[in-house]
C-alpha cells in the first residue's frame, strides 16, 4: 500500500524550538523549572477580566458570536483605536476578530496574498510570518535587522521590494528583538509601500508594552498609508490573557471583506464568552496601561541588570518583552549548545537565537530570554544565571 505523507506545503514546517524548550524544562526540572522561554505570563489575569468572563458565561453567552466579532467588542474595539491611534475605524465594515492574532495573521495572509506573491518580513522573525506564506503559496524575502540596535539597512530593504512585492510584514513593538519602529523608520518602509504599491501587515501586539518612554508608532497613522495597512492585534499580551486566543484585525472594508471569508471558514469565530469580557477591557482607563508598563519596565530593569552582572550582554529592549542576548562571552559553541547546557544544568529554559533566522548560522551568538514574569520568579531566576562557566567547565 502506498504510504501516506504530509502536504507538501507543510515540509518546510519545523516543531517551534520554544514549545520545545517548554517541553524539555518541564521535563527535567518538572517542580522548579524556570521558562524563560515561551513568551506568556506567568501572573495572574487582571481579577475583573476573568470576573467579566465568568459571568458571561453564567449569563448564557455560550454559543456562536458574530462571525466577525461580537458588536459590543467590536465597538470596543474601534473606541480604542480612536483613543490610541487616533484613527476612525467603522466596527461593522473593518474589524474582525480572530483566534488571535495567529489567526489573524494567518486569515491576513490567505485571504490578501496569492501564490507567488512575495511578502518581505525582518528578520529575526516571530515565527509565524514563515509558515503563514507557506500556507497560501506566497514567497517571503527575508531583510535583516542589524545588530546590536537592530537597525534597517534601507539599502537592503529597498532591494527586496519588487514588481511581485504584495506586502510587507512588520511587527512593532518586535518580538525577538524588542525593537521600536521609529517614525522615520515607517516612513521610509511607507515610501516603498507606496512606489511598489503593496500592503503593509502590522503585528502591534505589543503595543502597551513599551520602556524608557518609547513611543507606538502604527503605520496606519502615516500619511496615505490607511488604506494599505491591515493591523494584526490581540488581547493576549495587553490583558496577559493569551490562552484565551481573542485576536483581532483591522483593515480597509474591501479587505476586510476577503479576510473575513477565510475567517469564517478557518474558525467561525472566537469564543462567544471571551469576547464578552474583552468588550469591557478594551475600554479599561489609561491607568490599566501605565500599570502595565510600569510593572514591565521593573521586570525589563531587573533582568538586564542579572544579565550583565553575569557578564552576558544583553540588547536593552525598547518595547515587547524579550532580550536577545550576545552569548559570546561564555565560548559555548553556539546559541544551541548554551541552552541545552541552561535548562539541563541550571533548570532555566531560554530560545537558542538562530530559531528566529532562516539562513543556517545565523543568530547563533543570541539567546532569547522572555520576561513575563512575576518578580519572585525573575528573582528566582538570578542566582541560576550568575557564575555560569566556560564550555570547557560546563563539559
Ligand atoms: C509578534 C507576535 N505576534 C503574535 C503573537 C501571538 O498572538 P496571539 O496569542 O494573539 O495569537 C505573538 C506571541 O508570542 C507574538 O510574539
Amino acid at each position: 500500500m502506498e504510504s501516506f505523507t504530509g502536504a507538501e506545503r507543510t515540509t518546510s514546517f519545523t516543531e517551534s524550538v520554544i514549545r520545545e524548550m517548554t517541553r524539555l524544562v518541564n521535563h527535567l526540572h518538572s517542580t522548579d523549572g524556570i521558562n524563560l522561554a515561551q513568551g506568556f505570563p506567568d501572573f495572574s489575569a487582571p481579577r475583573e477580566l476573568k470576573d467579566a468572563a465568568c459571568r458571561a458565561i453564567q449569563d448564557n453567552v455560550n454559543q456562536y458570536a458574530i462571525t466577525w466579532g461580537a458588536k459590543n467588542l467590536r465597538d470596543g474595539i474601534a473606541w480604542k483605536t480612536r483613543h490610541f491611534l487616533g484613527i476612525d475605524v467603522d466596527p461593522e465594515r473593518e474589524i474582525t476578530v480572530t483566534c488571535g492574532a495567529t489567526e489573524g495573521m494567518a486569515s491576513v495572509m490567505l485571504g490578501l496574498l496569492n501564490p507567488g506573491d512575495e511578502a518581505v518580513i525582518f528578520e529575526p522573525f516571530y515565527g509565524n510570518y514563515g509558515p503563514d506564506c507557506a500556507l497560501c503559496g506566497a514567497i517571503p524575502r527575508y531583510v535583516p535587522l542589524l545588530a546590536p540596535d537592530w537597525k534597517l539597512d534601507r539599502d537592503v530593504l529597498s532591494a527586496a521590494f519588487g514588481p511581485r512585492t504584495r506586502a510587507i510584514v512588520i511587527n512593532t513593538p518586535n518580538n525577538p528583538t524588542g525593537k521600536v519602529f521609529t517614525r522615520d523608520e515607517l516612513l521610509a518602509i511607507a515610501e516603498l509601500c507606496e512606489q511598489w504599491n503593496c500592503l503593509m501587515f502590522t503585528d502591534e501586539i505589543y503595543e502597551h508594552i513599551l520602556y524608557d518612554g518609547a513611543l507606538h508608532v502604527s503605520p496606519a497613522t502615516l500619511p496615505n498609508m490607511r488604506e494599505r495597512t491591515v493591523i494584526v492585534n490581540g488581547l493576549s499580551k495587553t490583558y496577559s490573557v493569551t490562552g484565551w486566543r481573542v485576536g483581532y484585525v483591522i483593515a480597509p472594508a474591501q479587505l476586510t471583506d476577503a479576510i473575513r471569508k477565510v475567517h469564517d471558514f478557518l474558525t467561525v469565530g472566537a469564543a462567544a464568552p471571551l469576547q464578552a469580557a474583552g468588550a469591557a477591557a478594551v475600554c479599561w482607563p489609561e491607568a490599566y496601561y501605565q500599570k502595565l508598563r510600569d510593572d514591565y519596565q521593573q521586570r525589563r530593569d531587573y533582568l538586564i541588570d542579572v544579565l550583565r552582572k553575569t557578564g552576558l550582554e544583553p540588547i536593552v529592549p525598547l518595547g515587547a518583552y524579550y532580550t536577545m542576548v550576545d552569548i559570546r562571552p561564555f565560548g559555548f559553541r553556539d546559541d544551541v549548545h548554551f541552552a541545552q547546557w541552561l535548562v539541563a544544568e541550571r533548570g532555566v529554559a531560554v530560545v537558542p537565537g538562530s530559531s528566529f533566522y532562516k539562513a543556517r548560522g545565523a543568530g547563533s551568538n543570541f539567546v532569547r530570554f522572555a520576561f513575563p514574569k512575576r518578580m519572585e520568579t525573575l528573582e528566582r531566576a538570578a542566582p541560576r544565571l550568575l557564575d555560569l562557566p566556560r564550555e570547557s567547565e560546563a563539559g
